[in-house]
């Protein structure tokens, strides 16, 4: 059979194996699998792209054999709260790939026609802003640079010169390459200039959806890199990329209740949030001993998972919180908020790794439903995914924002170090709540000490 033909056949299959792949990983159930049939196409379409080109291997292996280096010691480095920083610097890695493939062939092939120099500028522009954007993402996420959101007088109008410069760049360079490569210059230097400054403005807990669409973006990029280099499976895999990253950053902005503009545009965070001022009501204090003889009590106990659980790593904890409960004759559930934590599926992902049955894992909507017959809802650092004002307060910045109503139910426990706000900067009025009772101190000591009032019982 023609060589060809079996290559294409092989990229059938890898994009096949791609789709599968994504699916899978929607579920948490499958996400692993799929993760792993997503990497098996890859793995094809590398192995096929290869053995096409009659190339020599020297520096191929020594990329792969470096690549993987990284990559396993990345992956095993890294801590799962650190995980939206290796996913926008693997988009920056994507971007910057695609902008050299770009460049390269333009290089070597200066007067391409008019259709491949468009698709060369495109990855190029859309390759830098995916490099330069990801590591202000990063720098933000990781606090190597300020996660405050830096804005300036006519900062939008500095951005949308820019890419009318950017436009008309390109125009000059698609219509004769060979003798523009001052131009093709420009177009490298103000892509990356670009990347930066649509990303400075922007808070850095609005990272992860800006890492989303960043992610977006490099499938973009690499997909302009198939059409420059024509390879079908780069294209199909490139618009994969693209179509689920956006997807995904809508859901994010669907479950916060903003808009994608109001993310990139409106500086959340840069003013001092309201701080909760008219709240009535006590703190009330609770220790260990006396949450005990509650929970013990319990006929129906709900955990709200949020960001601090992710903090004090006390998912081990909760699940063996949650077994002793269980043992007592308590029915216990899980309520994960689809923004709870600092990424998508932050908390689904941290109660797998500690062994949580899937099916003890509820959504938000399906909790609110019988929420008010839940004798215990234990928020364990959680707060702006259960406050309250979020439902009546237009006034807050999370108004509108869908919650998990955990006010509703008998009683609350809120495990939590201080008073300090949550993401959004705003103080939460469940904390002043009548039914709520504030177990202070790391969520993980705060369970342990729970663990050991059972165990001695
Ligand atoms: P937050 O509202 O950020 O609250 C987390 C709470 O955890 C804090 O109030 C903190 O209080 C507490 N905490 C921190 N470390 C702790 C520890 N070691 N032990 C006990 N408590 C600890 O978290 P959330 O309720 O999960 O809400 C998520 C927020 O992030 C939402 O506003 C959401 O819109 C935003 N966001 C989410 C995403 C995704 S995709 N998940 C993306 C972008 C933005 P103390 O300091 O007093 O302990």
């Amino acid at each position: 059979m023609n060589p060809k033909i079996i290559i294409n056949i092989i990229y059938i299959v890898s994009v096949v194996l791609f789709a599968t792949g994504l699916k899978m990983l929607s579920s948490p159930a499958s996400a692993r699998k799929g993760n792993l049939v997503s990497a098996m196409g890859m793995f094809l379409t590398v192995a096929a792209t290869l053995f096409s080109k009659g190339l020599t291997f020297q520096w191929i292996i020594t990329g792969v054999a470096a690549g993987a280096l990284l990559g396993i010691a990345a992956a095993r480095l890294v801590s799962m709260t650190a995980m939206p920083e290796m996913v926008a610097l693997l988009n920056g890695s994507g971007g910057i790939a695609s902008l050299f493939v770009g460049w390269a062939v333009y290089h070597f092939s200066p007067d391409s026609d008019t259709f491949t120099t468009t698709t060369i500028f495109l990855s190029v522009l859309i390759g830098g802003v995916t490099f330069t954007g990801s590591i202000i993402a990063w720098g933000k996420l990781s606090e190597k640079i300020s996660g405050k959101p830096f804005l300036f007088t006519g900062q939008q109008i500095v951005n949308i010169v820019i890419l009318v410069a950017l436009l008309a760049c390109g125009i000059v360079f698609a219509i004769n390459p060979a003798a523009n490569y001052p131009v093709f210059i420009a177009i490298v230097g103000l892509s990356l200039a670009l990347g930066v400054l649509v990303v400075i403005p922007i808070g850095g807990g609005d990272m992860p959806v800006v890492i989303s669409l960043l992610n977006s973006y490099s499938g973009l990029a690499a997909c302009a890199a198939g059409f420059v280099i024509q390879n079908n499976v780069l294209i199909v895999a490139g618009s994969l990329v693209g179509a689920s990253g956006i997807i995904l950053t809508k859901i994010m902005c669907k479950a916060m209740n903003r808009s994608l503009a109001n993310v990139l545009f409106s500086g959340f965070g840069s003013a001092a949030q309201k701080q909760g001022e008219g709240i009535e009501g006590d703190i009330k204090p609770i220790t260990p001993q006396d949450a005990f003889f509650i929970l013990d009590a319990a006929s129906s106990v709900i955990f709200v998972p949020g960001y601090g659980m992710a903090v004090a790593q006390a998912q081990h904890v909760v699940r063996e919180l949650g077994e002793l409960l269980e043992e007592n004759g308590a029915e216990v559930k899980y309520a994960v908020h689809p923004v709870a934590g600092r990424m998508p599926g932050h908390m689904n992902v941290l109660l797998a790794e500690a062994n949580v049955s899937y099916d003890n894992l509820v959504d938000m909507d399906e909790i609110n439903l019988g929420i008010e017959n839940v004798d215990v809802a234990v928020v364990i650092g959680a707060n702006d995914v259960v406050n309250p004002a979020a439902r009546h307060d237009e006034s807050s910045p999370i108004y509108g924002m869908p919650i998990i109503n955990v006010d509703k139910a008998k009683t609350v426990f809120v495990l939590k170090r201080s008073m300090n706000p949550g993401f959004a900067g705003v103080q939460n009025e469940l904390f002043f709540f009548d039914n709520t009772r504030m177990l202070f101190g790391d969520a993980k000591e705060s369970i342990q000490g729970l663990i050991a009032e059972f165990k001695n019982s």
